[in-house]
């Protein structure tokens, strides 16, 4: 595994002759860890299905669940899937950003079946972490790219993270820092004339309920014999230890993430604790998310438990994610 480190600050990140090499590396068909804003992606080109089969093969995933492309801009997005009204109101006023729409796909796109699991309907995102973007833009290619993690695992914010999982697996590894947002995009379908909510996700539902002037309906979630989806999988973002939620006091030897001010009684016994926020701010929660409850996870206690954290704005993704790390395992 080769790296590409990039300073996001240093605008001459574009023009460095390392990005050549990762593009002939996605042109040829391997696989690149690249950051977004919301969650390192293992990335290969979304034309090719034997590259697509390598992420399913890293991944250890099932080979049902469809990929997101990630694309540099809407008008290359509308070469790949038909967008009605309020799917391209939604896509003008949210992109970039941590949003996927998923829209009946153009008989003419260029994505492989693989990668839309021959679905009649295609992911789309374009991101706001430059990196995808460029990329996708460098290769002229689409993007397949689901969260850089062991399948079932819990997703990566860091490159350290993403070598830990997926390493061995890789053509390049390219490093940004850690991700701004934290937690995987929002996915709203736009398929019939309703709009749903299939995940929660890095832009809060009410933004774009406000902007849609409508509720979005919410797709149920999955059980583990019919899935749809990885991220709607009822156990899903598991770490090595057990999970228990809305927790009122530690037991001992129980790892602590927390979250507010307040202190749960039996914390001084913790055999880890982690505060996602002290000012109960949910922008710093999501962002620290996923790489907390990989540092308590290796800190080798047998449960996790977690402070309350409130259902609102970003606070539905934090919790559907918590739910999903501490429902019963398959
Ligand atoms: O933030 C993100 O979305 C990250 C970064 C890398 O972009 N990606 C990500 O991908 O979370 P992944 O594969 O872990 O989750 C993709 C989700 C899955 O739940 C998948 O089933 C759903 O997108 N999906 C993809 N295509 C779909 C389709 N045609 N219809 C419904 N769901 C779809
Ligand atoms: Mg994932």
């Amino acid at each position: 595994m080769l790296r590409w480190n990039v300073d996001l600050a240093d605008e001459r990140w574009q023009s460095d002759k390392t990005a050549n090499k990762v593009s002939e590396s996605l042109l040829a068909g391997e696989l690149v860890a690249i950051p977004t804003e919301t969650v390192y992606g293992l990335a290969a080109d979304a034309s090719n299905p034997v590259a697509c089969a390598k992420i399913f093969a890293a991944k250890g995933r099932p080979q049902f669940n469809p990929l997101i492309s990630h694309v540099a801009s809407l008008d290359d997005a509308l070469q790949h899937g038909h967008f009605n009204e309020a799917a391209l109101e939604t896509a003008k006023a949210f992109w970039p950003g941590p949003l996927t729409i998923v829209v009946p796909r153009k008989n003419s796109s260029s994505i492989c079946d693989l990668a839309t699991a021959g679905l009649p309907s295609v992911a789309l995102r374009v991101p706001s972490g430059p990196v995808m973007r460029f990329l996708a833009k460098h290769t002229g290619r689409p993007l397949a790219a689901p969260s850089a993690n062991i399948s079932g695992k819990i997703s990566t914010t860091t490159a350290a993270a993403v070598e830990h999982d997926l390493g061995t697996h890789l053509s390049y590894l390219v490093d940004a820092g850690p991700c701004s947002v934290g937690i995987e995009s929002t996915i709203v379908a736009f398929v019939d004339d309703t709009p749903r909510l299939l995940r929660p996700g890095g832009l809060s539902r009410g933004a774009i309920e406000s902007l849609l002037g409508r509720p979005l309906e919410t797709a149920e979630t999955v059980t583990q014999d019919a899935p749809q989806a990885p991220g709607m999988l009822t156990s899903h973002y598991a770490p090595e230890a057990g999970v228990r939620l809305n927790a009122s006091h530690v037991n001992p030897g129980e790892a602590l993430l927390a979250f507010g001010e307040q202190n749960l009684e039996g914390s001084e016994a913790a055999c880890a604790v982690i505060n996602l926020s002290k000012n109960a701010n949910l922008v710093e929660a999501a962002a620290r998310l996923f790489a907390a409850m990989r540092e308590l996870d290796a800190c080798g206690a047998a449960s996790i438990c977690v402070q309350g954290i409130p259902e609102v704005g970003l606070g539905e993704a934090i919790n559907d994610r918590l739910r999903r790390a501490a429902a019963p395992r398959p």
